[in-house]
């Protein structure tokens, strides 16, 4: 497939940054992610570009998904996408750490290697050596033509349109919704029901108004970001899917507001980061209306029995935390992809009221093409 980038402009449009442009442009980003690729008839998606089929998709046995900073953080979201849709053991590893540790490559399994610029040398690197070793490598990729598009055998083009800004917001977002693609597509050839496939198409077909609608709020974000905006540290934390909402939020803060930031998931708070919370220290929980929402809760009461504060990123208001920003609530498996917006405008509006540059925050650079 080849896309060109007509749909938005390197004009800043009225933005004052870019990456508030693109934050803004993420419905419409995720609306042509979609486009063409829903098949109501038969409850799937088609991944033109994929270069799989059915027999060779059904042989997978496992998935390795590689990549690096924000584009790993969406890996592990899409990790838990095609281990909950299409029940395909997955995770994702950071690219840089997976080359040097002479990875065991295995025959039936499938490498996923994801990046927004399609250069990250860590990223190509890992490929080359998967591919020299005789592995199957995809790509899920945002820059057509790039050099990760070029050198897999195949992949999902992420559709997010250019991303100027150094920290990457509407291309995670899009990256996660094609694993989400993927995911569905792997779990039709397999044993998901035509039921659950409905179920997944109706939550994706409903993500560009609930973005709208996030970004619709941006206003209290920005009021709730100005009050943490003196924090010398902030702690993120989630459990399973929330987990990696948690560090990419942690990840988007510390690139663009300085802030020190680390994330846990909400599980191993009591091994020990415990230690550390009191007034001074402010927690971000993702907390879902899902399975683990009891669990979810009971770490707030800890955090606020040290006095910690809290900030919840949840689908109704948290009683136990000082501030709730509410999100829209979808299919639980893509609940993730909602959360993540909100947390993109605290970091964004953090950043701001410190008055850093945003988009182009020291030492970084958009797309690390060197060892
Ligand atoms: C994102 O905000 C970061 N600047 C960085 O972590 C980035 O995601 C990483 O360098 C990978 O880039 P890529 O997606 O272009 O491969």
């Amino acid at each position: 497939t080849t896309v060109e980038w007509e749909a938005e402009s390197y004009d800043m449009g009225g933005h004052d940054t870019y990456m508030h442009k693109e934050i803004s442009e993420q419905a419409d980003a995720v609306d042509r992610v979609l486009r063409g690729r829903i098949d109501d008839r038969f409850s799937t998606v088609h991944l033109g570009g994929l270069n799989l089929d059915a027999r060779e998709a059904r042989g997978v046995r496992r998935i390795k998904i590689l990549g690096c900073g924000t584009s790993y953080h969406a890996g592990l979201i899409g990790a838990g996408l095609i281990e909950s849709l299409a029940r395909i053991p997955a995770d994702a590893e950071p690219a840089s750490e997976f080359r040097y540790r002479n990875p065991v490559v295995d025959p039936d399994t499938l490498y996923i290697a994801v990046s927004q610029s399609g250069e990250t040398y860590d990223v190509l690197a890992a490929v080359q050596e998967l591919k020299r070793k005789g592995a199957r490598v995809l790509g899920v990729v945002n820059v057509v033509g790039s050099a990760i598009a070029r050198e897999t055998d195949g992949g999902v083009y992420v559709h997010a349109g250019p991303e100027v800004c150094v920290v990457s917001t509407k291309c995670f977002t899009n990256t996660v919704v094609s694993f989400a693609l993927l995911a569905l597509h792997l779990g039709r050839i397999r044993d998901l029901s035509v039921a659950d496939g409905k179920r997944i198409i109706a939550g994706l077909r409903r993500l560009p108004a609930q973005i709208e609608e996030i970004l619709g709020t941006e206003d209290e974000i920005k009021k709730v970001a100005e009050e943490y905006a003196n924090a010398k540290s902030m702690m993120f934390i989630g459990r399973v899917r929330g987990y990696p909402v948690a560090l990419e939020a942690s990840l988007k803060l510390k690139e663009i507001s300085y802030i020190h930031a680390e994330a846990y998931p909400a599980s191993e708070l009591k091994h020990g980061p415990l230690a550390l919370i009191e007034p001074a220290l402010p927690t971000v929980a993702i907390v879902p209306d899902d399975d683990l929402l009891e669990k979810n809760r009971a770490a707030l009461e800890e955090i606020k029995a040290r006095s910690g504060r809290i900030l919840a990123v949840a689908h109704q208001e948290q009683p136990k935390a000082d501030q709730t920003i509410v999100v829209p609530k979808n299919e639980t498996e893509l609940d993730p992809i909602l959360m993540g917006i909100p947390l993109q405008l605290l970091a964004y509006h953090t950043a701001l009221a410190l008055g850093r540059d945003i988009d182009k925050p020291r030492n970084l650079a958009k797309s690390v093409t060197v060892e």
